[in-house]
């Protein structure tokens, strides 16, 4: 029997995950649920350089499933690359027959990331944010927060975005894009104002400190957090952890993201002041905002069972369009 590999590069990757469909995809996958062993994480000497990265994450379908898959994302991450003027990370998805281990197709695991990243956050506020949520503002334009606007669109009638960056330059090639597309999107001069004024805010940066203040937020809005993803990082401050109801894509947003580890540690919150994961919003449909004036925040940090689903997703609708 002769095996034929499907390889997906970034382009055909992003065209075969449209956010309508993602989200979807991840509606029911987060609900179904899959077997997500703890992601390897392994160090590599690097003579003269600093330290490089392989992180390994594994996802499979369980036996129970009529079409199953297995997928593991590779990725690398070699920061002495800078100096030598080539990227620091490369990630590829491999998705495998999980019936049989075989092999299926390579997809770009960058585009992959960052889709399903956006998707599960649209999916999330589909639940959190207000129904007439109209402005969005995002915190952070680089690959992730890039996408952030297309997927709240698709869950939400967004008519206004508001976009700020550390990097100035970075805020103006999105709101560039979002208007040559025909929307309604301007730079955020002050945060503080851009915060209070907004119905959403999502966040995707790598900042260490916390950049969004709790006392800047309105009764109603919903806060998403999508940057921190190490205990050193932050991006909303004490005060925006106590005056809302907590939610997390999965139950290790609590031990690896400083948004949620640094106040649980100081005694600001504890973990059971988090409300419920994005498994438990897909499954209940009791796990929703209690109120118009409830400020709802949601944490991910990410999780392979989005991975393989949205490698699925593409694969399978690239197989039905021949
Ligand atoms: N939760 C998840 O599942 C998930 C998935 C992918 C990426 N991420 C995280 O999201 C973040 C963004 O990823 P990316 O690929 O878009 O990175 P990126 O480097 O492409 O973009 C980051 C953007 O944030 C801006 N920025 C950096 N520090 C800032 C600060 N202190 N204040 C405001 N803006 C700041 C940068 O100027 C840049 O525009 C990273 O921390 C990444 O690890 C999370």
């Amino acid at each position: 029997m002769t095996t034929q590999l499907t390889s997906l590069d970034a382009q055909m990757t992003g065209e075969l995950l449209p956010f309508d469909g993602l989200i979807s995809a991840l509606r029911n996958a987060f609900a179904e649920g899959c077997e997500v062993p703890v992601r390897h994480h392994h160090t590599i000497f690097n003579e003269g350089e600093p330290d490089a990265t392989v992180l390994l994450m594994p996802a499979w379908h369980s036996a129970a499933r009529i079409s199953r898959y297995l997928g593991v994302k590779i990725v690398t991450v070699f920061p002495g690359n800078a100096s030598r003027g080539m990227p620091g990370l490369t990630s590829t998805y491999i998705l495998y027959d999980g019936q049989t281990g075989r092999q299926l197709a390579t997809l770009d695991g960058g585009t992959i990331t960052a889709r399903r990243t956006v998707a599960a956050s649209a999916l999330a506020a589909d639940y959190l944010a207000r129904k007439d949520s109209r402005r969005l503002l995002v915190v952070g334009a680089g690959k992730v927060g890039s996408l952030i606007p297309d997927a709240f669109c698709a869950v939400r009638p967004i008519e206004h975005i508001d976009v700020w960056d550390i990097d100035a330059a970075n805020s103006k090639r999105l709101v560039d894009d979002l208007r040559g597309r025909g929307m309604n999107a301007n730079v955020a001069d002050k945060l503080e104002a851009s915060v209070e004024a907004a119905d959403i805010v999502s966040a995707a940066t790598l900042s260490t400190t916390p950049i969004l203040k709790g006392s800047w937020l309105q009764p109603g809005t919903h806060v998403d957090l999508i940057g921190s993803f190490t205990p050193k990082m932050r991006e909303a401050d004490d005060e925006a952890i106590m005056r809302s109801a907590l939610f997390v894509d999965t139950v290790e947003a609590l031990h690896e993201s400083g948004d949620l580890v640094q106040p649980i540690q100081s005694g600001v919150c504890t973990e059971a002041a988090v409300r419920a994961t994005l498994a438990e919003m897909c499954r209940r449909s009791d796990v929703r905002r209690t109120s118009a004036g409830e400020i709802t925040l949601y944490k991910a940090v990410g999780t392979a069972l989005s991975d393989l689903a949205a490698a699925t997703m593409a694969y399978e609708r690239h197989l039905v369009a021949g």
